[in-house]
């Protein structure tokens, strides 16, 4: 895809919607043919929306005036475009625990939870985080994840978790600020909600830190798995990890995640992680396929703000 329709698509798809301020800001940088001179001096993989705009919010710039945007992108290209090429888009959000606990809660208990692209790991918390799935409410505590469920019944009560470790090719580390602050710098302009979830979800990890180990999804994944206990379901799951992934290395991996004992759960863009015979999805606008063992089962939104069950 040329950077210009990146940045349409990431319009069109993700924003739309969900964050007026970046949709804004992605349209104008698609017409921009300055912009997209300076975009196209970096590595294709450096060029993405989410980058972009969150080295700007690090830096203090202006993410509201597509104008006021420019000036400052044009005005700081070196510094923007080093920190462009030194970060990685590593939003990590807990929210995404609501989507995946109707299938953790599912499965034979305990649990030794292994994420790879964990990031902070703050995924790895599920039997911490409470939940609100409209008027019932699972677990107590914060954060609180609110989640639309249609189609399946809430779970009743949290996954018991044994052993929790994450693996990521830049593991993130919740106890220090300067990483918090761009987990915070991530999150898109309007989510004031997500960004006191990311605070609450950071003291939770940082009273109990996981193992974060860093490697990689397919070379460093049998030795980690061979670190979980016996006695416990292991499940190796991931959480919108693979659009970062090479499709070769997407095909290595599903293909070694499937060798593992226990169960795997993906939560992923279906056009990364393809699945045969999906239904339409409920509604307009990006959403995630959750599968388990491979097998499709709902439809999520990208932060865990609902599920549609279909299978
Ligand atoms: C968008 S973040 C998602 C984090 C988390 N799964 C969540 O849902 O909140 C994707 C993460 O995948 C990691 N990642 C990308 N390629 C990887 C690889 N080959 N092996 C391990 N981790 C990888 C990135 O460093 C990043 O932290």
């Amino acid at each position: 895809m040329s950077t210009t329709d990146i940045y349409r698509v990431f319009a069109e798809r993700e924003t739309r919607g969900v964050s007026p301020a970046y949709e804004r800001l992605s349209r104008a940088v698609a017409g921009d043919p300055e912009l997209l001179a300076l975009l196209d001096t970096l590595p294709p993989a450096k060029r993405q929306p989410n980058l972009l705009f969150g080295v700007v919010r690090l830096r203090g710039g202006p993410v509201d005036d597509p104008a006021a945007f420019r000036a400052y992108v044009i005005a700081h290209w070196p510094d923007v475009a080093a920190q462009m090429r030194v970060r990685a888009t590593q939003t990590n959000e807990a929210g995404r625990c609501a989507v995946l606990l109707p299938v953790l809660a599912a499965l034979p208990q305990p649990l030794a939870l292994l994420e790879v692209g964990a990031s902070a790991g703050l995924c790895l918390y599920p039997d911490r985080y409470a939940y609100r799935y409209g008027d019932r409410q699972v677990g107590e505590g914060e954060p609180v994840l609110d989640c639309d469920l249609t189609g399946t019944d809430p779970p009743r009560r949290r996954p018991e978790v044994v052993w929790r470790a994450g693996l990521d090719v830049n593991p993130l580390d919740v106890t220090d600020p300067a990483d918090v602050a761009w987990l915070d710098a991530l999150i898109w302009p309007e989510h004031r909600h997500r960004r006191e979830r990311l605070r609450a979800a950071a003291a939770v990890a940082a009273a109990d830190p996981p193992l974060l180990v860093g490697g990689d999804l397919v070379d460093d994944l049998p030795a980690l798995a061979a670190q979980a206990p016996a006695g416990a379901t292991l499940v190796v799951f991931h959480s919108s990890v693979l659009y970062q992934v090479p499709p070769p290395r997407r095909d290595a991996f599903t293909a070694l995640v499937r060798t593992l004992p226990g169960h795997w759960i993906a939560n992923e863009d279906p056009s990364v992680l393809p699945h045969a015979d999906l239904p339409e999805p409920p509604a307009e606008g990006f959403h995630n396929v959750l599968a388990l063992d491979g097998r499709p089962v709902a439809w999520t939104t990208g932060h865990g703000q609902s599920l549609t069950w279909f299978r």
